[in-house]
């Protein structure tokens, strides 16, 4: 269909080439169209069309398939030394013969084979365990960057089969990270398992909103172009793949290293992740000459980059908190180059952390930009432990909040202290009103966490029932007639935050108790204690007792809810809210009672999730009348089974034949 090819010569423009032709309105109608056609003539599916690209909401079964040739890893070197080793076995495999290294940069994603049958993207499929992996086809059609159709009439083979890397470049990272700070839920702690998360994800359109890319690093298959796989990929850049521009052929050692050493600076200012170089024989007859061992090929090696250091003096530790009340100790020092910034603050995550690394004002440190964004002190510089032990004095954790001065607490298996002066530090207060505001929670979207600090700053609301009252200031200067003088800021901007504040008035109830920010009480308590209780005037007078009989509620919510309630400022805070309307009961629907589905079953949860925290799913499998139980034995019914599973619960389970259940398959039996 014509129109599909056009816009996936637009699309390739867009993403590939970044020199789009047409404006994105222009390739928005279009797209409108053949949607349209294609609604009006389903017998035209067609899974590689344009449209496919936003993903669906149906959930996808990853299904496990064999690779046709097995993905290798490689071998990974860390020092110049064994790159100059590397080219001495090559050429010695090689019996002196002359070769070329083909040098590219080792991108820090997640590794993908793609194959395609008559310029059609077929399946992809990911590394798994080398031999095996998951068909992520759906997932993968929404990525931009990697063709769905090829354009007609390019010389590329019948059959072939293409690898490379997706990734999650930095601008996606950041901004995703943002939306996940915001909304409350757990941040990713690098671009890596950020893609491998999304690509992982059950719903494709998940995946389409998440920006990942992708770089294509080697092309296999029986009628591929010729013996170069530099000048192989050279054709699959001109089939429509994003082929990395950074890729050069070395003739000797020297031309290896400055490749590295251009590179290593360079990087960071790419808009993805690497994390190395990777270099490979170029000639496929001599790749086949070399072989390979048992995990890797002989004609190929990774080095990889050093995590940058510097090092420096330490001048002085300050205390942050943060708007969950986390004190995090950061240390500044004299200023440093490293990772191509100047570097003057590191953080030392926490009192343990801090206590193990014994610091004194004065010491000679270690700053290190690892795998995250923020620089880290890893030690005291080697010279420091030479001279004579620093006179200066230790320096040590604080005990009381830097802000309000209340005293620190540490709740038990928690890493952090926090200040625990919920309704009366400033951090903290904010905290609880940007929670309030969330998607989860009140859903009053168009409120950023600037828009809240200015409020806060202009004494224009102190918690979170004041927003309530920002329609009384609005009304009194607009009846002035003169809408800049607003203390809003006025125009259309102040009009939407109005009218979300005024529809946060409709949210259900059980959001509304999330809302209010109970410690330990998230959305799934939420949810279980407004289905149990039916309304706030209940959950507030619910004793330890009852709240402990609940299915889910263990006694550090309960102890929480009771401790909650137990503060008039709290309660006079919630008063308010049902002064300007907010729901305080169970609406007609919700009372559905809670299940017998899982009734007697035990149930091991394993690996990481996407919706919902360990504990959330603890509660609803008691809910529902399961039971958590830690390890897996012939007793267990199914497993739940986030990401990355650990390989010897895997493994028990494979040989006991005990289901493994997604988390997608786990909400819709429970129907969440
Ligand atoms: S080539 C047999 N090229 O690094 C050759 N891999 O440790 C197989 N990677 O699993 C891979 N950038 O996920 C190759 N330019 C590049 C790469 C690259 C990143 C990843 C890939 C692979 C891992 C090997």
């Amino acid at each position: 269909m014509q129109l599909r090819d056009e816009l996936h010569q637009h699309n390739y423009r867009y993403y590939v080439e970044n020199s789009p032709v047409i404006s994105d309105q222009e390739f928005d109608f279009l797209m409108h169209e053949l949607q349209d056609l294609e609604a009006k003539h389903p017998e035209l599916f067609d899974a590689n069309s344009p449209t496919q690209r936003v993903g669906s909401d149906l959930n996808n079964e990853f299904e496990t398939v064999v690779h046709t040739r097995p993905m290798l890893s490689l071998g990974n070197t860390y020092n110049r030394q064994e790159v100059a080793d590397f080219w001495k076995r090559v050429s010695d495999g090689l019996m002196g013969a002359p070769f070329q290294i083909c040098c590219e940069l080792k991108f820090d994603g997640l590794s993908i084979s793609l194959h395609y049958e008559d310029g059609c993207l077929t399946r992809a499929v990911t590394r798994g365990d080398g031999t095996q992996g998951d068909d992520v086809t759906a997932n993968v059609r929404t990525i931009r960057s990697i063709p769905l159709q090829l354009p007609k009439g390019g010389d590329w083979p019948g059959q072939f089969e293409i690898r490379g890397e997706i990734l999650m470049p930095w601008a996606s990272f950041e901004r995703l990270n943002a939306e996940r700070e915001q909304a409350g839920e757990p941040l990713f702690a690098n671009p890596r398992n950020a893609a491998s998360g999304t690509l992982k994800s059950k719903n494709s359109s998940t995946v389409a909103q998440r920006g990942l890319d992708a770089y294509l690093y080697y092309l296999l298959g029986d009628g591929i172009p010729g013996d170069g796989h530099y000048q192989n990929l050279e054709a699959a850049a001109r089939w429509g793949f994003q082929v990395s521009k950074s890729m050069t052929l070395a003739d000797t050692l020297d031309d290896v290293f400055a490749f590295i050493d251009y590179w290593d600076k360079e990087r960071r200012n790419l808009p993805v992740a690497t994390d190395g170089v990777v270099l490979k024989v170029n000639s496929l007859a001599q790749q086949k000459s070399l072989g390979m061992t048992a995990k890797s090929p002989r004609w190929a090696i990774a080095y990889k980059f050093q995590a940058e250091q510097a090092e420096t003096t330490l001048r002085q530790v300050v205390f942050q908190v943060g708007r969950t009340g986390a004190v995090t100790p950061v240390a500044n020092m004299d200023p440093v180059q490293l990772a191509g910034t100047q570097v003057r603050r590191a953080t030392l995550h926490n009192a343990d952390v801090m206590a193990s690394l014994d610091l004194h004002y004065g010491d000679r440190v270690l700053v290190e930009k690892g795998g995250e964004i923020i620089p880290k002190i890893v030690g005291k510089a080697e010279a420091d432990n030479s001279k004579l032990k620093n006179q200066n004095s230790k320096i040590e954790f604080v005990e009381r909040c830097p802000v309000c001065g209340s005293t620190l607490v540490r709740y038990e298996g928690e890493a952090a202290h926090y200040c625990p002066n919920e309704t009366g530090c400033p951090p903290l207060i904010l905290g609880r009103i940007e929670h309030f505001i969330s998607r989860k929670a009140m859903n009053i979207n168009s409120l950023g966490p600037e828009t809240v600090d200015d409020y806060y700053r202009m004494g224009l609301i102190s918690n979170a029932a004041d927003l309530y009252e920002l329609k009384a200031l609005s009304k009194s200067s607009s009846a002035e007639n003169d809408f800049k003088s607003s203390p809003l800021g006025g125009g259309l901007a102040e009009a939407k935050i109005l009218s979300s504040i005024e529809q946060s008035k409709q949210v259900p109830f059980e959001r509304v108790l999330y809302a209010i920010g109970i410690r330990f009480v998230g959305e799934i308590a939420a949810k279980t204690l407004a289905r149990y209780y039916g309304s706030m005037e209940k959950v507030a007078e619910a004793s330890m007792e009852s709240l402990m009989q609940i299915n889910g509620i263990g006694e550090v919510i309960a102890n929480s809810v009771v401790q909650y309630f137990a503060n008039p400022d709290n309660r006079a805070f919630v008063e308010r809210l049902r002064g300007y309307g907010l729901q305080m009961e169970i609406g007609e629907q919700q009372k559905q009672a809670q299940s017998d589905k899982l009734n007697g079953q035990s149930v091991v949860i394993s690996g990481v999730f996407q919706h919902h925290s360990r504990d959330e799913y603890k509660a609803l499998i008691e809910q529902n009348g399961g039971k958590n139980v830690g390890s897996i034995s012939n007793k267990t019914c199914f497993i739940l089974a986030g990401d990355n599973m650990g390989p010897a619960k895997l493994e028990k389970a494979q040989k006991l034949g005990i289901r493994i259940m997604s988390e997608d398959e786990f909400l819709s039996l429970i129907q969440m």
